[in-house]
């Protein structure tokens, strides 16, 4: 079902810092930056080889990532796995019993569709389910 690893999710509270640390010090390329208000986040993707790096920085600290970076500090946040298809997979992940965050796929940044697993049943990691949009017609 997992084709693979496309991004790993931080949530910085330093968005300045974070870039700068994943393109100068890593030499990561950035090549993309979105504000997400419905998400209340930016998020600025960075290349590492197929896959992405993804900064999340809140808009508020009332926002997911705000309470996020309150109670755990900044650090890794999800891990996204590529999919051909977020709808199909989350009707098999379902009838799997893996309890879901969103019922339907949603456009995520650069026009993905997404959908986040709860980290109750999915070994404590949020996780989150992607069809990038260039593989999806
Ligand atoms: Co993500």
């Amino acid at each position: 079902m997992f084709g693979r690893i496309d991004h790993i999710g931080l949530a910085v509270a330093d968005l300045d810092a974070a870039i700068e640390l994943h393109t100068s010090a890593y030499g990561m390329p950035l090549v993309h930056r979105e504000t997400v208000t419905e998400q209340g986040v930016e998020a600025v993707l960075l290349d590492v080889g197929e896959s992405h790096v993804e900064l999340l920085a809140p808009l508020g600290d009332d926002t997911p990532v705000g309470r996020f970076l309150a109670t755990r500090g900044p650090g890794l946040h999800h891990v996204a796995y590529r999919v051909a298809d977020v709808g199909e997979a989350l009707r098999e992940l379902r009838e799997a019993g893996l309890r879901l965050i969103d019922e339907t796929p949603r456009t995520g940044i650069r026009g993905s569709q997404v959908a986040f697993l709860h980290p109750a049943t999915a070994g404590g990691v949020l996780t989150e389910l992607v069809t990038p949009v260039e593989v999806h017609p």
